[in-house]
């Protein structure tokens, strides 16, 4: 225990705390690695946010960060040596934690006492369909109701949505309801007396622009769809993989999370989360660069305005736009780039500091086509440092920038 006190001890004082949520950008632990849980669902015990996801860099093994702000993330590990278990979702009901994870396109659930370790295999893959039907899942989510009931979201692969009773002893009960079409990756959160359901529709690790549905009761009848974010954003490049609620003592904040996959669908894939709009049955995602919700106020803020440096020309592409004496206090912050691209596919805007290669922003370039910000965590020296943009890619690959602002934090 005293040992854990000290590891904890030695974590916050080598490692800069973080204090804003960047949606897309690169998101580290505690100890200064990528966060790795993909597909991933959030349960809270007491003031802590366990986050439990597929390691997607250690074989698709379910593993659990905790956090108590929701932007600093303790990585507590491998919590059961299963490979190939997409989108688990840790909550608890009856006397017990479960995580229930998609394994061989049907569910298996994971059992303990505590939210970390001590995870027993449960005793059998739990189909959620009844023998006559027998029908495999795919991308499957969790839902607490406030009553404490649980619910099974799962993504027929018979395209249909279709919300299962979760009983307390773990096992998948009947199916209450469903919503027609090819869905998957669904999140279910309730607003007074409503129910959404947000989901994405199927086009593997490509992302889609996700919906919405709602009614005023799970068994249905479900309304919508209607998208999320504006059609043309892909859901901001993201695919839903679970929706927060954030109770505070000012305001109730939504929170959607999503991943922001490669294509390829492997460990550099990123998160999107973004504060939710409801107005009535009105659900949008509220795009901001740089956002932070407090867990005990549930209010959402921004940055102030950063110090802002103009570029000297607009394209980096024949010759690379260099920003001079940009203060720095050698600590990390965040620096938005003010830049859009004719085409996110056709090439990388690059990015160097003081002579040394800093950071490829092309995962980023798809985001620079509809906010025109992109911020980026750097580390600039004590003092006058040398930004350098530049860019790779074929002819038809322009970039037009106008500036850099420089964020006092991280
Ligand atoms: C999933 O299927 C593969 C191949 O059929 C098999 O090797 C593996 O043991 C299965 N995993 C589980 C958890 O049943
Ligand atoms: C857990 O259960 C699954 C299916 O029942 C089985 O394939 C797997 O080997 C078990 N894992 C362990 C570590 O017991
Ligand atoms: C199983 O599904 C079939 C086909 O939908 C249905 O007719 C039957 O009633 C279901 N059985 C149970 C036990 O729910
Ligand atoms: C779980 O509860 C259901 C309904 O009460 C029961 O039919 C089933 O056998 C139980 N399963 C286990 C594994 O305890
Ligand atoms: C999913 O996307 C495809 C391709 O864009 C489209 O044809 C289809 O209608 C969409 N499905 C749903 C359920 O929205
Ligand atoms: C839904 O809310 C968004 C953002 O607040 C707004 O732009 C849009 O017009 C609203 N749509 C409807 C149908 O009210
Ligand atoms: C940027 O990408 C290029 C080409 O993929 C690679 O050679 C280079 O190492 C990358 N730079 C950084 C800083 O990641
Ligand atoms: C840019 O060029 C690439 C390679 O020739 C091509 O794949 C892409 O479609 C072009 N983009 C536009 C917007 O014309």
């Amino acid at each position: 225990m005293l040992s854990n006190i000290f590891f904890l001890l030695f974590l916050t004082l080598t490692v800069q705390a973080r204090k804003w949520i960047v949606p897309g950008a690169l998101w580290y632990d505690t100890t200064g690695a990528k966060i790795d849980a993909h597909g991933a669902g959030m349960w809270k015990v007491c003031s802590t946010y366990y986050l439990t996801g597929s390691s997607y860099a250690s074989s698709m093994q379910p593993r659990t960060y905790s956090s108590t702000d929701l932007t600093n993330w303790v990585n507590r590990g491998i919590q059961f040596p299963i490979p190939n278990m997409f989108r688990p979702k840790m909550f608890y009901t009856g006397d017990r934690y479960w995580i229930f994870g998609q394994v061989n396109r049907t569910v298996q659930s994971l059992w303990s006492h505590t939210p970390i370790g001590g995870w027993h295999n449960g005793t059998d893959m739990l189909d959620p369909h009844n023998s006559t039907t027998n029908f495999g899942i795919t991308d499957q989510g969790v839902f607490a109701d406030t009553d404490g009931k649980v619910y099974y979201l799962a993504s027929a692969d018979h395209n249909n949505l279709q919300v299962n009773i979760i009983r307390p002893n773990g096992t998948v009960g009947e199916i209450i309801g469903d919503i027609s079409g090819a869905y998957e990756a669904p999140g279910c959160f309730k607003v007074d007396g409503t129910y959404f359901i947000v989901t994405s529709n199927k086009t593997a690790y490509a992302p889609n622009p996700d919906k919405v549905f709602w009614a005023t009761d799970l068994h249905g009848p479900w309304n919508g769809p209607q998208d999320i974010a504006p059609e043309s954003t892909n859901t901001y490049n993201s695919q839903n993989t679970y929706d927060l609620v954030v109770e505070g003592s000012e305001r109730t904040t939504y929170v959607y999370t999503g991943d922001e996959w490669t294509i390829e669908g492997d460990p550099r894939s990123n998160y999107v989360w973004l504060p939710m709009s409801v107005d009535g049955t009105n659900v949008t995602l509220q795009y901001h660069p740089i956002w932070r919700v407090d867990v005990r106020t549930g209010e959402i803020s921004t940055p102030e305005p950063g110090r802002w440096y103009k570029a000297p020309r607009a394209s980096p592409c024949n010759s690379p736009v260099t920003f001079t004496n940009v203060k720095g206090t050698g600590a990390m912050r965040w620096v938005s780039f003010y830049y859009t691209v004719s085409d996110p596919t056709a090439g990388d805007a690059q990015i160097s500091i003081n002579g040394a290669a800093a950071a490829n922003i092309s995962t980023y370039n798809s985001r620079a086509g509809y906010s025109e910000v992109v911020p980026v965590g750097l580390k600039l020296k004590r003092g006058r440092n040398s930004i350098e943009v530049s860019c790779t890619g074929y002819s038809n690959f322009t970039v037009s920038l106008k500036g850099i602002e420089v964020h006092d934090d991280y």
